[in-house]
């Protein structure tokens, strides 16, 4: 009982904070009341949304240069009409939904994402592996400096919108993948605002309210989000250390016809595992038989852990079906603020999401689409600096679990950016609660599950710096003691009066 009420009200960041609320000060009245209709209208407006976690009075006072009785007041004004809640060691938090999420019927996702919640609101937890975002690579900075030499003329004089993408980039990412096993022409690719856009894209062709979609479990959360958003029912896929049961993949085919398979063969997001070559040909020969459309995504390809293979493990280097769309990114390579994806498919399928694409942003910016093209002659070099990142990055994570946490078990990687451990029987959220509260930041397997389940699994990303990673373990041994203590007092013999 007292973990739920510990549950978990990401503390905003001050950046996000401050920008909600100026200029609280204007207008008339006395300052305590200023500083509630600030709070009270980002509530309203959803830029501070149910469930988070405001400042204690005592720093946000600091914050806005005021004193702690002006925030008090305003908080206890707040409380009493049911817009914060505040408790003991769980400090405030927001309980009043936005007008438009109580417009729309929306529940307040509290928490349910930290990653969302990290990047839309931001978190001042002092280890964030909430996320597993990368800064820009070293080429990227180098590129940035030399941009104004790329800029092409020819494109600088055109309109500037090009939904299909910037030609010659569009070629160069088939020429890649051509060189890696998978024979693509210029007009199979179509260049997206990051993978995440592909998703959505494919999803809004293919999945209609109530269609079934299929997905490994678990998965991506960003695809689970776009596709249940659809009004699609997933069914998933458990996984072993080769890809999905293909076993299952064949019972639910015989049973529904699914409007999409999505799968992340290299790497898997988050295990980091590859599926094996003999089990992408069994994938294959279903995709083939039951004729499915499938949507593949190897976004996390160009993080490999082990060097660099010559040959890409994909779906679509071993079928010549029409139905099979693959995509990818250089946000892992090289920086997710570039906001560059892509898509390769059969000509008329692109030529079909380029019109939907047109419709919806007229075209990627072609700024960043520039810089890609200049980045990509760079492509391995970016994938070996990643490899060196990310090596390190996981035997400093590997060596610290083992160190503290000796009991947590977990596959290793082949590539991807996060390490996907078991925590025996233990509740992964109730655990990731606690480790919040002693400013670590992570996200429980739960948000991975399609379809629920992997209550004892968590993700833990080892593309952050070394150092953050070696100081998560201290205060990762001491939460993991304390949720033993707390769940030993829960299941212990009570006394019955
Ligand atoms: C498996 C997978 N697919 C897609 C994406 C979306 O990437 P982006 O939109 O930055 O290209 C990510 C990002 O983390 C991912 O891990």
């Amino acid at each position: 009982v007292v973990l739920a009420s510990a549950l978990y009200h990401l503390v905003m960041d001050r950046r996000t904070i401050l920008s909600a609320l100026e200029p609280w000060r204007t207008g008339s009245g006395p300052l305590y009341r200023r500083l509630e209709k600030a709070l009270r209208a980002a509530i309203g407006t959803g830029e501070i949304s149910a469930g988070s976690g405001l400042p204690s009075e005592r720093e946000l006072a600091r914050l806005l240069d005021t004193s702690r009785t002006t925030v008090n007041a305003a908080y206890e004004i707040l409380r009493s009409s049911a817009v914060l809640s505040s408790r003991q060691g769980s400090g405030t938090w927001v309980t009043a939904q936005s007008r438009y999420d109580r417009m729309l019927g929306r529940r307040p996702s509290i928490g349910r994402d930290a990653f969302f919640r990290s990047i839309i609101e931001g978190t001042d937890a002092p280890v964030d592996l909430s996320t597993a975002l990368v800064p820009a690579s070293q080429i990227v900075l180098q590129a940035l400096a030399e941009f104004g030499s790329v800029a092409g003329a020819s494109v600088l004089a055109s309109g500037g919108y090009e939904p299909y993408g910037l030609h010659e980039l569009r070629r160069g990412i088939a020429e890649d993948l051509s060189r890696r096993g998978l024979p693509t022409t210029t007009g199979q690719i179509l260049v997206t605002t990051g993978a995440q856009q592909a998703i959505t894209l494919i999803a809004d062709m293919f999945v209609s309210p109530r269609a079934q979609v299929l997905m490994e479990s678990p998965t991506y959360p960003g695809a689970i989000d776009v596709i249940s958003s659809r009004g699609a029912a997933i069914r998933s896929i458990r996984m072993d250390q080769e890809g999905i049961m293909v076993d299952r993949l064949l019972q639910l085919t015989e049973r529904v016809e699914p409007a999409l398979l999505y799968l992340t063969p290299t790497y898997h997001s988050p295990s980091g595992i590859e599926v094996s070559s003999e089990r992408l040909d069994e994938i294959v020969n279903v995709v083939e038989q039951r004729n499915l459309t499938v949507l593949e995504d190897i976004s996390l390809a160009d993080i490999p852990l082990t060097a660099t293979r010559a040959e890409l493990g994909s779906l679509a280097g071993r079928t010549e079906s029409p139905r099979v769309l693959t995509i990818g990114s250089l946000s892992k390579p090289f920086w997710g603020g570039l906001r560059i994806g892509w898509t390769r498919g059969p000509v008329e399928l692109i030529v079909e999401l380029a019109r939907r694409k047109a419709v919806t942003d007229f075209g990627s910016s072609l700024v960043s689409q520039l810089l890609a093209l200049r980045l990509m002659e760079k492509l391995r070099e970016a994938a070996e600096e990643r490899r060196q990142w990310a090596t390190s990055g996981l035997s400093a994570l590997t060596d610290t679990l083992a160190h503290y946490l000796p009991d947590w078990r977990w596959t290793q990687p082949r590539g991807g950016a996060s390490l996907w451990v078991q925590l025996g029987d233990a509740s992964a959220t109730e655990f990731a609660a606690i480790a919040l509260r002693k400013g670590v930041m992570l996200t429980p397997g739960p948000t991975f599950a399609p379809e629920g389940g992997e209550r004892s699994s968590l993700r833990i990303p080892f593309v952050a710096d070394p150092k953050v990673l070696r100081s998560a373990g201290p205060l990762l041994r001491s939460a993991w003691e304390e949720y033993q203590a707390w769940r030993d007092s829960e299941t212990a013999p009570r006394l019955v009066m």
